[in-house]
């Protein structure tokens, strides 16, 4: 497996790959909209064939971390990319990773909580604000468990 940068010709599968998975290429976090058309990103392929996509945005020595998508599960995609990201970030400057996922979400909690993420906050209800703006958001995730709460997970980064 091999982690790149996402380029051009890239867009139509990962914009297909994030539609399937989050209901429409938009992303909603902390009440901003993300059009995922517009983000950089990585790619994680097996040679010509796409299996993962994290998609990222830098803003005042923090990255997000706006989409993960493992088209491949467990055999360490996403752990590749995440990988990847830290060094982007790093590169960068920043001080801080971090990333919203759902309350419903056990894989993704589980997943971050294994890679050393901590879970800083608990946004109480933020996804009910969320489908103000994303009103494709569905009302029922993973084991139809409500979808209500946005999880803020983080990684400091070592800028020393
Ligand atoms: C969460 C997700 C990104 C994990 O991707 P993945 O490529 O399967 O993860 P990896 O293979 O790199 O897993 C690394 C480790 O994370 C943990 N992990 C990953 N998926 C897990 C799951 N479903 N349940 C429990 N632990 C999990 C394990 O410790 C795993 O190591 P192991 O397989 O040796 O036990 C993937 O399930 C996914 O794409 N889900 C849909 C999109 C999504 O929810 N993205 C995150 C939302 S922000």
């Amino acid at each position: 497996m091999k982690i790149r940068a996402l380029t051009p010709a890239d867009r139509l599968w990962v914009s297909e790959a994030v539609s399937r998975h989050f209901a429409s290429t938009r992303i909603v976090s902390r009440g901003v909209l993300h059009d995922c058309s517009e983000l950089t990103g990585l790619a994680a392929v097996r040679g010509v064939t796409p299996c993962g996509v994290l998609l990222y945005a830098i803003h005042e020595g923090e990255c997000e971390v706006v989409v993960l998508l493992s088209l491949a599960r467990r055999i360490g995609v996403a752990a590749a990319l995440l990988a990847s990201v830290r060094r982007v970030a790093r590169a960068a400057g920043c001080r801080r990773l971090w990333l919203i996922t759902t309350n419903d979400n056990q894989a993704a909690i589980d997943f971050y909580s294994s890679r050393g993420w901590s879970l800083k906050a608990v946004h109480r209800n933020a996804v009910s604000e969320a489908r103000r703006i994303k009103p494709e958001l569905p009302l029922f995730g993973h084991n139809g468990v409500p979808i209500r709460d946005e999880l803020e997970f983080e990684l400091l980064l070592d800028t020393a």
